[in-house]
């Protein structure tokens, strides 16, 4: 099935089999230099062949992406990564081993092979392999490795279904796959194996207490949630606006019962100033609140779920033209350390601790 959006092909794939001609259509087009949005298994990807600079600095100008931010290079197999990475060290091809295909993407130092225009002037290259069939097909059939941030405009949420990309992205790139929701939901866990210790640079679908079970320590960037003021992120994307509904975020975190009564103390107020509220919060906390619009994303006793709806439910309220948005902290367990981590980048500093 295929639909032009202002010019924009829209290629709908059957994730569980994608063969066929859209798919073809889709890896001639990374071939030749365009850029084709795939789904994979975290969020949307918008891919280019990685392995020519022209095509991937097109990436940049449809995303409005800042010039200094590097991009992830996707690979289907285990021989396209020595054509990108210069060294594998022990510790990342156990890590390869064990969470590959999967949300884990291993910063590692590149080949020449690999443009400036993908690491953006480093000497390292982030690479990852996609566990989504259909993000693996495409890349198969391009026969070349695919450069891809989020398939979303810079500073909006990362897209998990094909409409956010046609919002974002439509008269702006070649192609877009449509093949449905994507799982995860939040992006891949970005991990610096310059260094050992590694550094966690992104939380994200494989988690902290996974990666030590495997390899022992790992640290965590100073400047990964804005923890440190004035520190330098090693992961240029850390410093950017990120993940931004219309709305302004205020995120509130603590104790339950404490977190529950301030939001209904802000949301409050600010409907007394006539302002319209939304709220964002867990399943289990969705009768605590009243405001104009109440948005449950999952249960706090199953964060995946939380991880899978959370930029969805970012977008969803630009559609409910809410003026402020007030978000519950959730505990940064497991995955529960991505959506806060998210959640504290939307909120840009808005954040308030009871
Ligand atoms: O799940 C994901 O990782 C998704 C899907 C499409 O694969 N991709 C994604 O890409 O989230 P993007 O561009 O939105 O985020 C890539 C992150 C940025 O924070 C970037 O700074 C960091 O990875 N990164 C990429 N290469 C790096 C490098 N050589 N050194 C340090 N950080 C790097
Ligand atoms: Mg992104």
């Amino acid at each position: 099935m295929e639909n032009l959006v202002k010019g924009t092909k829209v290629l709908v794939v059957d994730a569980a089999h994608p063969d066929g001609a859209e798919l073809a259509e889709a890896a001639q087009v990374l071939r030749s230099g365009g850029l084709v949005a795939f789904p994979t298994e975290t969020v949307y990807g918008l891919g280019a062949n990685a392995l020519d600079g022209q095509a991937v600095a097109r990436i940049f100008a449809a995303k409005g992406r800042p010039q200094d931010n590097p991009l992830i290079v996707h690979v289907a197999d285990r021989e396209a990564v020595s054509q990108v990475a210069a060294v594998v060290p022990p510790k990342a091809q156990q890590l390869m081993e064990r969470f590959w295909p999967g949300p884990l993407t291993l910063v590692l130092p590149k080949t020449p092979e690999v443009p400036e225009e993908v690491t953006c002037g480093l000497q390292s290259v982030g690479i990852r392999m996609p566990s989504h069939p259909v993000a693996r097909a495409l890349i198969r059939a391009a026969g070349v490795p695919v450069a891809a941030p989020s398939a979303n405009l810079s500073g909006r949420p990362s897209p998990t279904s094909a409409e956010h990309v046609i919002e974002d992205l439509a008269g702006r790139v070649d192609v877009i796959l449509d093949g449905g929701e994507t799982g995860v939901g939040v992006e891949s866990t970005v991990l610096d194996m310059t260094v050992d210790p590694p550094v966690l640079l992104r939380p994200g679908g494989v988690t902290v207490e996974q990666l030590t079970a495997e390899i022992g320590p790992v640290n965590l960037d100073k400047a990964m949630a804005g923890a440190a003021p004035g520190e330098k992120p090693r992961s240029p994307g850390m410093k950017y606006k990120h993940y931004a509904p219309k709305a302004p975020l205020i995120l509130v975190d603590g104790p339950v019962l404490a977190m529950q009564a301030k939001i209904r103390d802000l949301s409050y107020e600010y409907r007394e100033e006539g302002r319209r509220v939304g709220i964002m919060c867990c399943a289990e906390s969705r009768g605590a609140y009243q405001a104009d619009v109440i948005l449950e994303y999952g249960s706090r006793a199953q964060p995946e779920t939380l991880a899978c709806d959370l930029f969805a439910t970012l977008r969803a309220f630009d559609r409910h033209q809410v003026d402020v948005i007030l978000a519950e902290g959730v505990s940064t367990a497991g995955i529960g350390l991505a959506v806060m981590n998210r959640l504290m980048r939307a909120a840009a500093g808005r954040v308030v601790h009871v």
